[in-house]
């Protein structure tokens, strides 16, 4: 398993950091087997696995929950687990107690925090020896306010988003993920700071990327936002084989000769 000294260490060497949501044991064993470098279980989660409209809903419980079968199923993967919203934002007393509990009992290896305020906290956590991601730009649990769409595209936002990654990086922060954001600002942001920047909608110019499993395989994730690209399909090739399976079954095709236990338990009334 990747340690976050490995993360420093691939951003010096200029070797990008792949990093893909997972929720479950077989999304997780899927990463795994594929070799990224490290697992997020995002609380985007609550979208493309509960089906709700927004990230708000979800709860601590579920980010365990997940979070847990996601260790079961990527075992050797550096794992990190959203904070959800409303966890950490009304006392920094809260938010670390919260944030100790999700690490403690979730089996991830760093929490995520969205947003700046997580300055106000990080160094109380990082002393009690828990890794702690940070997340800038787009932060998924604000859209009620800032909507979706790209964030500091101003150079004064720009500039408090370099600040703010400089209070990280002094703090101890482990790694920042960077949404939506202005690809000549993440490669200045690239440059400032020694965390290693995984960014999603922010160009080739963060030290990796992060991209959302649903939306990655094209399951069940309706229109994904530009940033995404999609490398397999796998609402059609679900839908195929459940059509296939349906039909058969109506046709009586299965099951079939192979896929039915032939040992007889009754003697052939017939002949008695
Ligand atoms: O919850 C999530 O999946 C995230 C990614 C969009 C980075 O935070």
């Amino acid at each position: 398993m990747k340690s976050t000294m490995d993360f420093i260490d691939m951003k010096k060497n200029g070797e990008k950091i792949t990093m893909l949501t997972a929720y479950d044991y077989p999304s997780a064993r899927q990463a795994e087997a594929a070799g990224v470098d490290t697992i997020l279980v995002g609380d985007s989660l609550g979208m493309t696995v509960l089906g709700y409209s927004s990230t708000v809903e979800v709860t601590l419980e579920d980010m365990i929950h997940h979070t847990k079968a996601v260790r079961r199923g990527a075992p050797d993967t550096y794992i990190v687990v959203d904070m959800p919203f409303g966890t950490y934002h009304v006392s920094s007393e809260e938010a670390v107690r919260n944030a100790i509990m999700l690490y403690q009992e979730s089996g991830a290896n760093a929490v995520k925090i969205e947003g700046g305020h997580l300055q106000n906290f990080a160094n109380t956590l990082v002393d009690a020896g828990v890794p702690v991601v940070g997340h800038l730009g787009l932060t998924p649990q604000s859209v009620g306010i800032t909507g979706f769409k790209m964030q500091a595209s101003s150079k004064e936002d720009a500039e408090e988003l370099l600040n703010t990654l400089g209070k990280f990086e002094m703090l101890g922060v482990v790694m920042t993920v960077l949404e939506a954001i202005p690809s000549d600002l993440a490669v200045k942001a690239s440059e400032r700071v020694s965390i290693p920047l995984i960014g999603i909608g922010a160009g080739v110019g963060t030290d990796g990327q992060v991209l959302v499993y649903h939306d990655v395989l094209k399951y069940g994730s309706g229109k994904p936002p530009k940033f995404v690209k999609q490398y397999a399909d796998f609402d059609e090739i679900g839908v195929k084989g459940i059509k296939e399976y349906v039909q058969e079954v109506k046709d009586l095709k299965f099951p079939d000769e192979n896929t039915t236990y032939k040992k007889k338990v009754y003697e052939d009334e017939n002949n008695q």
